[in-house]
């Protein structure tokens, strides 16, 4: 027990474990992160409905969205797809959340005003074969920042691959100034956050490291149940607009526009990039 205890609070080292999948692939945490995507009383998985307005509007103003080919990943249910869709893009959603897919494809039918089009796919960003020939690529809500720097970098060239000559790639990233925020903290309970990670009894504990150094924070779920204890590793790398662009710039992006994001809950930003080539190949 001395041990175990020990072990849960010596600091991992940054990214030394990925299992964000588990978040949205397990079936019991699929179905509670699907409540809280669709719930308006929490942020915890997507933003309230009139965020999702804003970002999307914000989106149509600053790239276009009418005619465009526009992947969504890390899509989820598809309250941002299926908006891009009513304002007349050609979408497609790709989440690894096969419940997340089978919901948003059950709420798939758009008005009959809508000049665009939604189709979804089960399938995992970082490792399967995404669209080509995009106009537009959307990652929202933060999800490049629990990936780590490798995981950044293949994502981002797969993207670039993505993306059509003068393409435009749009993600949002939680904010350095957040990071203020984070404590180093400890916490224990029974059924821990009302049930959240099993629908048997468990007992959590539930640690909050910050990494000065890194810019980074890191929220290590241990569940332990009657029959088995198992892990959830959540990392979260804060960014400024200099941070992000040299990622992107290493990339081979180049960022065309920096804003605040709209949520008045986390501080965020919103950063339009475009292949350095498509540029060129747009002045030629
Ligand atoms: C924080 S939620 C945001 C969902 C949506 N963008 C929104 O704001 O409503 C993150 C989403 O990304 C998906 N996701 C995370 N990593 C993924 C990966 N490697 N491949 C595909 N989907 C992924 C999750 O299943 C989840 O639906």
């Amino acid at each position: 027990m001395y041990a175990f205890l020990s072990d849960l609070h010596r600091r991992p080292e940054p990214f030394s474990t990925y299992s964000t999948d588990i978040l949205w692939t397990d079936a019991h945490l699929a179905q509670e992160m699907l409540a809280h995507h669709l719930s308006q009383d929490t942020p915890l998985a997507s933003r309230t409905l009139n965020v999702i307005e804003m970002t999307v509007e914000w989106i149509e103003k600053t790239v276009g969205i009418s005619g465009r080919r526009l992947c969504d990943l890390g899509c989820g249910p598809g309250l941002y797809a299926t908006r891009f869709a009513e304002r007349g893009a050609y979408v497609k959603g790709i989440d690894f959340s096969a419940n997340s897919i089978a919901y948003a494809e059950a709420h798939a039918k758009l008005p009959q005003s809508s000049r665009g089009t939604v189709t979804y796919r089960v399938a995992n960003y970082l490792t399967d074969p995404l669209p080509g020939e995009q106009d537009v690529v959307t990652l929202i809500y933060c999800d490049y920042c629990p990936l780590s720097p490798a995981q950044r970098a293949l994502l981002l060239a797969k993207i670039r691959q993505m993306l059509a000559p003068a393409g435009r790639f749009v993600l949002d990233v939680v904010s350095d100034a957040g990071f203020a925020n984070v404590k180093n903290n400890s916490r224990f309970g029974r059924r821990y956050m009302n049930g959240f990670w099993s629908a048997e009894d468990y007992f959590a504990f539930h640690h909050t490291f910050r990494y000065d150094a890194d810019r980074l924070a890191l929220d290590r779920f241990t569940i332990v149940e009657q029959d088995r204890t198992w892990e959830v590793f959540n990392w979260l790398q804060y960014f400024t607009p200099e941070t992000l662009a040299a990622e992107l710039r290493a990339a081979g992006f180049k960022v065309l526009e920096t804003a605040p994001g709209f949520d008045k809950l986390q501080d965020t930003f919103v950063v339009v990039a475009t292949p350095k080539e498509g540029e060129r190949l747009q002045s030629c």
